[in-house]
């Protein structure tokens, strides 16, 4: 049974769809051990709350240099003996140091078909403005693997939707995150009981 830390900065919609994959009994080969948030009072820490999982907030900026943050997530990993880290809506940069100690375990999910509209600034409903800008005839989300550059690590996953003729951003972003509800368990059941593919 592998042990998976969720980090989140906001509603963590995805780390309760990823919860509640387990209290439906369809995930079977992992467990949450614990939720790393960004920030206090984000809605993600009262879903740990009320999943009674151990919760902890680190603020990058509460700390006086990068180390000392990654010293604070790598204890905190550490000592819930995590095997797994999901970023579900995570928008701190992580320490170099701290994706190295997890090298090739770390998946994000990114709400468009990257290598398309990913990257800084590209986050929250700029992703899906720029899909409607481009013209785009589909969208959808990916998970991929996390390594040092933001949306860049191997792909593993991806769904794909039609984008609607004169769908506002709010819409096609409601959409979208149904489908990362759907792909992000499933990935991080794979993952789990299968390793992250050669
Ligand atoms: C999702 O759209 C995810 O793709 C992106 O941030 C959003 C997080 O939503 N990385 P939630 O906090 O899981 O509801």
């Amino acid at each position: 049974m592998k042990r998976v830390a969720v980090f989140a900065s906001g509603s963590g919609s995805n780390f309760q769809s990823i919860a509640d994959s387990i209290t439906k009994g369809i995930s079977t080969h992992f467990e949450l051990c614990g939720l790393v948030a960004s920030k206090p009072d984000i809605q993600a820490l009262d879903r740990a709350h009320r999943l009674r999982l151990p919760s902890v907030v680190l603020k990058a900026s509460d700390f006086e240099n990068e180390a000392l943050f990654a010293n604070a997530l790598l204890d905190t990993t550490t000592n819930w003996n995590t095997d797994i880290i999901v970023l579900a809506g995570y928008l701190t940069k992580l320490p170099a140091i701290f994706i190295e100690r997890f090298h090739g375990i770390i998946l994000n999910i990114h709400p468009s078909l990257l290598p398309k509209f990913g990257g800084k600034g590209f986050y929250g409903l700029k992703v899906h403005d720029a899909v409607l800008q481009a013209g785009e005839t589909e969208s959808g989300c990916t998970v991929h693997v996390v390594d040092g550059e933001y949306d860049k690590g191997r792909i593993l996953a991806q769904l794909k939707l039609d984008v609607h003729p004169n769908e506002s951003a709010e819409e096609l972003a409601k959409r979208v995150l149904q489908l990362e509800h759907e792909l992000f368990p499933r990935v991080v059941e794979q993952i789990a009981q299968y390793g992250v593919p050669e």
